[in-house]
């Protein structure tokens, strides 16, 4: 275990000492030696220099940095230059002109060259030197002082006491050799210049003085010189992705030397580019920057961007190039024009703006007056009042009603009549429905839909046309029905729809879904309620030919405490009770009576009340009647109901509807029993069918019902009493 640990810690070491991540320096590397930057890709210690090449390694001596023993570092720069000190190269003389002091070098650089940055110069009367260097190609240079007498303080480098060559030695010289000599005897200048200086220094550190230099140049020693260094010996493309350089901001180029690349940072980033650690090319903040100064006049107009920055000018102002300063927009003709318009567009956009506010604000001030006309206040309280059961009403916008009925349009209307025009709406979510709208400017409509509302929330039956809500924010309110599509009973008797008559089977079936309903309403509903308006243009059939029963504009709610009720009498003539019609006193025995007459419409498909037939018969229940009494049944039975097996029934139904329309109501059979006794019929007639194996009439009814829902597009409903040419509505006692 212990020596497992220690193996893991020597490789660590071992790694983090010999091993250069992605050709990276370690974290803890020597950054200064003295007051000399050390800059990766140098480095004065293993896994701290750049690792393919051990001329990087650098050695720190007494807070001096040395390049290859001996040679001093004093600066390194990214772009790759060295700046190292070089020997002054010297012979000097004696007063009898014999050679008393001499030194010169020679310079081995290995994979850093020579640069032509670097001046050869010359310092002594009566000298020359010349610089050789050596590489691929070799190279020569040099240059000749003369002078007898002492030069001029002033006279410069000029070959008087000094001369200097600009060198363009060849890009590969990595060793050079520096040697003076004097060009004749010299007892003659031993007193000014007694020795002759040779040495390479950088381009302009060096100032000829000539009462200085020409005797104790020798103190100096040293001048900087540059050298040129990169990386490997192959170009950027040739190196490619394995270069140092090309993905922390930084870029590769070229080195000078002719071999090798250096790196450098895009523009507008500092640091080293040899580096991808927190050293690396980082964006200069120019506004902060002192070195890399903006150059905004007014230095809060500086904005710092990723690799650049900006001056912004305030508005109204812009900036001028020339000097970066922040000058006042002079507004022309065409901006004040500009503004002008701007200015007047915006007071309009404004008055409109009002205008619309206050035009939506006289809508909506309308809207709530209509709501409290046509009733809302009072239906919201009675809506959410005791005894309410199925108050599941939506209240509609106006918008809506407006965009689902197409603006009313005309090509929507279902129907018009009694109580208003029935509209064929398409709600958001598709669904259809109808929309019933009352009449302009009758209140008495006003009341009967409210009422209608009221009596339609308390009912949940599948046989009576569903509500879905209302709107009462229009001068007239609008009720919402579920869409039934196949027409009124009336439309189906009295032929105004094309398709079969009814069978005897649908029109007693038909008879027992209205008396189950009204049953149904006027006992087992929460409230007890009388529909007052039973007639066959208020039974609606859908698609299957169930009936669903409508219009319940007239209807009443009967306190459970009272049997009777005294009310204006409503109803339509031809089914009206003529006892309610004398005394005004209501009760659910009307809605019988109005049933009896509905059920001999369906047994004789004559109209309740018809000016065609003789003066007695005129009314529907005399009509049956006298046929009863006088034994001729079968004339005013309709033909097309009659079969074989059936007579008995019809017979039977007959006597039903003449119970149902006795002129005393108390004689009346209650609207359960009525429904009773049919569904009776009924079932033995089903029984019947069974036994007789008639299976060919079903599936003939059903391809008879499917031709009419096919049709049913109908251009007559029964919301309403709705295109009952024959009826008429009676209002007596207002
Ligand atoms: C380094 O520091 C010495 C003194 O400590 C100073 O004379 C010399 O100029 C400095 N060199 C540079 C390059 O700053
Ligand atoms: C010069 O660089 C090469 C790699 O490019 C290296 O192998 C060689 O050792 C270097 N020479 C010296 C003297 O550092
Ligand atoms: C780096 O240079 C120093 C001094 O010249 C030398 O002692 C050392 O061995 C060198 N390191 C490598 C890895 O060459
Ligand atoms: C420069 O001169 C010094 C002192 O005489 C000597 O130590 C050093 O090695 C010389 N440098 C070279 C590159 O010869
Ligand atoms: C450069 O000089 C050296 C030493 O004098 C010599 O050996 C070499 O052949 C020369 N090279 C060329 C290309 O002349
Ligand atoms: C140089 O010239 C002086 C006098 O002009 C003479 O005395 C001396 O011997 C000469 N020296 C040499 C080495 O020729
Ligand atoms: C040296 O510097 C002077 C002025 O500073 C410049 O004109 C000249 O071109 C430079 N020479 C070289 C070789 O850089
Ligand atoms: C230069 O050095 C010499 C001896 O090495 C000395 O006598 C002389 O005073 C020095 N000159 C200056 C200007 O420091
Ligand atoms: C580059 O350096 C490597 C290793 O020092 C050497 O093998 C290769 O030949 C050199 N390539 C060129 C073009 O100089
Ligand atoms: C360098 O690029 C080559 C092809 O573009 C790729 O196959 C290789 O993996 C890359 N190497 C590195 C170190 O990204
Ligand atoms: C380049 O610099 C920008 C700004 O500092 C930085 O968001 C981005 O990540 C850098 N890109 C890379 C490759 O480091
Ligand atoms: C580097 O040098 C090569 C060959 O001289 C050249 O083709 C290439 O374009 C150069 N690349 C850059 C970045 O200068």
């Amino acid at each position: 275990m212990k020596v497992q640990k220690l193996i893991l810690v020597a490789t660590c070491f071992y790694l983090a000492y010999t091993q250069l991540v992605d050709g990276q320096p370690r974290n803890d590397c020597q950054t200064s030696c003295g007051n000399v930057t050390i800059e990766y890709p140098f480095g004065i210690s293993q896994g701290c220099y750049y690792a393919d090449d051990p001329s990087f390694n650098l050695t720190c001596n007494k807070e001096k940095l040395f390049f290859r023993l001996n040679l001093e570092v004093i600066s390194i720069s990214h772009s790759g230059e060295l700046r190292a000190m070089n020997n002054i190269s010297y012979t000097c003389y004696d007063s009898q002109g014999t050679l008393s002091d001499e030194d010169f070098y020679l310079y081995r650089l290995a994979n850093v060259s020579l640069s032509n940055k670097n001046k050869f110069t010359i310092v002594g009367c009566n000298a020359y030197a010349y610089l050789t260097t050596y590489g691929i190609q070799n190279y020569s240079t040099g240059c000749i002082s003369g002078c007898d007498s002492q030069p001029a303080a002033n006279g410069g480098c000029k070959g008087a006491g000094c001369c200097s060559t600009d060198v363009s030695v060849p890009s590969d010289s990595n060793r050079f050799r520096i040697r003076s000599f004097r060009l004749q005897n010299t007892t003659s200048v031993y007193d000014f210049s007694p020795c002759k200086y040779a040495f390479l220094a950088e381009n302009g550190t060096f100032d000829f003085d000539a009462l200085r230099d020409l005797k104790n140049l020798r103190n100096v020693t040293q001048f900087p010189m540059v050298l040129d260094w990169s990386i490997g010996n192959q170009t950027c493309e040739q190196v490619g992705n394995a270069s140092l350089c090309g993905r922390y901001n930084n870029t590769c180029f070229n080195s000078t030397r002719g071999t090798g690349y250096n790196c450098k940072c895009l523009k507008g980033f500092e640091g080293n580019p040899y580096l991808s650690n927190e050293h690396r090319c980082l964006d200069i903040d120019e506004c902060t920057s002192t070195i890399h100064k903006h150059n905004c006049s007014d230095p809060s107009t500086c904005k710092n961007t990723v690799g650049d920055f900006y001056c912004k000018c305030k508005f109204g102002y812009r900036l001028d190039k020339t000097n970066m300063s922040c000058k006042r927009k002079d507004f022309g003709w065409a901006t004040i024009l500009l503004g002008t318009t701007i200015g007047f567009l915006s007071i309009l956009l404004v008055v409109s703006y009002v205008q619309q506010r206050m035009k939506h604000r006289k809508t909506a001030e309308l809207r709530q007056k209509f709501f409290q006309q046509n009733g809302g206040g009072i239906l919201v309280q009675r809506l959410s009042g005791p005894g309410t059961s199925n108050a599941n009403i939506q209240i509609f916008t106006e918008e809506g009603m407006k965009t689902s009925t197409n603006g009313y349009d005309e090509s929507r209307i279902l129907g018009q009549g009694g109580q208003g025009t029935v509209y064929k709406g398409i709600l958001p979510d598709n669904s259809i429905v109808a929309i019933k709208k009352a009449r302009l400017g009758d209140t008495s409509q006003v009341e009967q839909f409210i009422n209608e509302v009221l009596v339609l929330s308390q009912i949940n039956h599948r046989n009576v046309v569903k509500l879905l809500g209302c709107c009462l924010e229009t001068e007239v309110p609008l009720l919402v029905y579920e869409f039934i599509n196949s027409g009124t009973l009336f439309d189906h008797l009295h032929g105004s729809l094309f398709g079969p008559s009814l069978t005897w089977e649908q029109r007693l079936r038909i008879a027992v879904e209205i008396a189950g309903t009204l049953a149904y309403l006027h006992s087992s509903a929460s409230i007890p309620i009388i529909h007052r308006d039973v007639k066959t243009a208020n039974i609606l059939l859908d698609e299957n030919l169930t009936a669903k029963v409508a219009d319940f504009g007239a209807s009443r709610l009967i306190p459970m405490n009272k049997e009777q009720l005294t009310t204006m009498v409503q109803g339509t003539l031809g089914y009206l009770d003529p006892e309610y019609y004398n005394t005004g006193m209501l009760n659910e025995k009307s809605d019988v009576y109005s049933f009896g007459v509905v059920l001999m419409e369906l047994l004789s498909s004559q109209k309740a009340l018809c000016f065609e037939r003789p003066l007695q018969s005129k009314h529907l229940v005399h009509y049956i009647a006298s046929a009863m009494k006088e034994n001729r049944l079968h004339e005013v039975i309709d033909e097309k109901v009659i079969n074989e097996n059936n007579w008995k029934e019809i017979q039977e139904a007959v006597g039903v509807a003449m119970e149902c329309t006795r002129v005393t109501g108390e004689e009346r059979p209650l609207m359960t029993e009525v429904a009773a006794k049919l569904e009776g019929l009924r079932v033995t007639k089903t029984k019947h069918q069974w036994s007789d194996q008639y299976p060919g009439e079903e599936t003939e009814n059903l391809v008879g019902v499917g031709i009419l829902s096919a049709q049913g597009d109908t251009s007559s409903t029964g919301y309403d009493s709705i295109k009952n040419v024959a009826s008429m509505h009676v209002a007596a006692g207002r």
